[in-house]
Formats: structure tokens, sequence, C-alpha cells
């Protein structure tokens, strides 16, 4: 704790002098959340850096969402502290194979959710996240057809809901898709008066057994307003920290996944940034995220068109 307090008093100060921000997804340890200046899903933090006057963003989130603040605001610096913290969702869907599926459909919409590289972006007609995926889709005329990439769970999901047949292309997140409806329904008999909150991504047969199924801000929104006290979160396991911020005496547990000895669920990736990282980040002005400016002006668009929808 002694040492966080030396190197939070140093991110401060080159914060200041850098007029930086310093932005963190839901997922990120409670150290960086707490010392974020946002903290948010990805929708939120699309709009932050959207909307911030400061010269360098630090983005503690995952490589898909530093692009998205990169594109949204090109002039800007956008920084990520550790550069492998990539995303298993956007890696199972490769631009040259993405390219090619779409190819198959050539009178189909593209609508791809932000956990997508910049280039399949490029390739898509309006992006989405899990807050707005069902209003992105209903924005769309009933008898327009539909590809959706690259979550297939998301997008069972949405095609339940909405009764539309879209073309789904086949990724899966590796958090997500490995909780354990079997584990969950042994906790459930702990826990009787547990809530199951789920995020849209996970597979059908949690989604089912779910309460509550909802995007990051979503589930945190409901845990606030619900009457209950108690609930199974199945999504990355960071977001306790806020429900538990936010609602002292409720009781948070994280769904187990199917193989881990911690019993909760952690994002490797997102897990990937520290304080220290932050600093050096900040202090060495790295990684840098840089795109080619051709890809940035077309992958704009759909992010653009989202944020209109979802305004
Ligand atoms: P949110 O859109 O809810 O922030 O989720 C992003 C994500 O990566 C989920 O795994
Ligand atoms: Fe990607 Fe899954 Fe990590 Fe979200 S939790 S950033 S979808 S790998």
């Amino acid at each position: 704790m002694g040492n966080d307090a030396g190197l939070i008093e140093k991110i401060n100060r080159l914060r200041k002098e850098k007029n930086a921000v310093i932005l963190a997804h839901f997922y990120q340890i409670p150290e960086i959340q707490d010392i974020a200046d946002f903290v948010g899903d990805s929708l939120d933090l699309s709009r932050k850096s959207a909307a911030t006057d400061a010269d360098v963003i630090v983005f503690a989130g995952v490589h898909f969402m530093a692009e998205t603040a990169k594109i949204l605001s090109p002039k800007k610096k956008v920084l990520i502290p550790d550069p492998n913290a990539g995303c298993s969702l956007a890696d199972s869907c490769p631009a040259d194979a993405f390219r090619e599926f779409r190819a198959k459909y050539p009178d189909h919409v593209v609508v791809s959710y932000v956990n997508t590289s910049a280039e399949i972006k490029a390739m898509t007609d309006i992006t989405c996240t899990s807050s707005n995926a069902l209003q992105v889709i209903q924005s769309i005329p009933e008898d327009q057809k539909i590809i959706f990439a690259p979550d297939k769970n998301l997008g069972n999901f949405l095609n339940s809901i909405t009764g539309r047949d879209m073309v789904l292309w086949d990724g899966a997140c590796h958090v997500h898709e490995k909780f354990s409806l079997e584990k969950i329904l042994t906790l459930k008999k702990e826990y009787p008066h547990a809530k199951l909150i789920a995020h849209p991504e996970c597979e059908k047969p949690v989604l089912l057994a779910a309460d509550y199924i909802g995007s990051t801000s979503a589930l945190l929104r409901f845990v606030e307003s619900d009457q209950g006290n108690e609930y199974i979160v199945a999504t990355e396991s960071g977001i306790l920290h806020q429900m538990r911020k936010r609602n002292p005496r409720k009781t948070f547990i994280p769904a187990p996944p199917i193989d881990s000895t911690c019993g909760c669920s952690e994002c490797i990736f997102m897990k990937m940034h520290t304080l220290q990282k932050i600093y050096d980040s900040l202090n060495e002005e790295k990684f840098e995220i840089l795109l080619d400016p051709e890809i940035i002006e077309r992958a704009r668009k759909p992010i653009e068109r989202m944020l209109e929808i979802s305004s």
C-alpha cells in the first residue's frame, strides 16, 4: 500500500503535467479503477474518448477499446499500458476470414460488436456494444438481412429476443463461455435467495438460468436498484469491485468457471495492466496506438452511427 501511495502520487503529478486522462474498464484491477478519471463499460468509454479535451488518453482496457478511442480522437495520443492486452473474442474474428465470410452475404448489413479490430470495424456498417446492441438491431428495418459478428452468444441472444435470424460469426470470449452451469446451480443451493445475473456473452444454458441479463453497466444498475441482497455474477470478476463499492451491504459472488482453482473468472488480458505500467506508460508515453489514417476514416463511420443511435 505504501508503494502504491508513492506511485499514485507520481501518476497524479504526471497526468496533470501532460494533460492526460486515465480511462479504465470495469474489469480492471481495483487499484486502477480507483485512480482512473473515469471507469465505465465499453460504450461509456468510447463516449468519453470522443468527448475528452485531454491531450493524452491512457487506456486501461483491452486493445480494441484503445483503438476505438484512437479512431474517435485521432489527433490525441492514445496509450495502452501493456500492448499485449488483447481480446480472445476480437481475435476470434480475423480480417481475411471475415472478408470472405461477408462476401457470401452481399445483401446483408454488417453489425459488429465493438470487440473487434479496427480492420473489422472498417468492414462494418454499424458497431454495437452489449449496452446498445438491441437498440442498434431495432434501428434496422425488419426485412433487412444482417450479419452479426463476432460473438455468437450475444448474437443468439439478440436473435431470440428480436425474433430475427441474423447470420452469426462463430466467435466467443474465453471468460464468458467458461461459466459452469452445474457449479452455479450448486452455489444457488448454498445461497437460495441469490439472483443469477449474467452478461449476454455467456452461453445459452447460463442465460436461460439467469434472473437478469445485461451489459456490465446494466448489471451494475440492476444490483443498485433491485430489492435483493445476494447476487451470483456471471461476468468478469473485476465488476465485483464496483458492485461492492456501490452496495456495501449486499453480497456478490463470482460465478464459477468450469476449470479454475481460484473460483473466479478473470480476463487475462484486462488484468495485464498494473499501476506501475500506468506510470511507465505516462512517463515514457508508451505504448502508443497507431493506425493507418484510411482505416481510421473507414472505421469511424460505423462507430459514429452507433453513437448516434444510442445517444
Ligand atoms: P461491456 O460492453 O459490457 O463493457 O463488455 C465488454 C467486454 O469486453 C465484455 O467482455
Ligand atoms: Fe475480450 Fe472476453 Fe476479455 Fe471482454 S472478457 S475483453 S470479450 S477476452
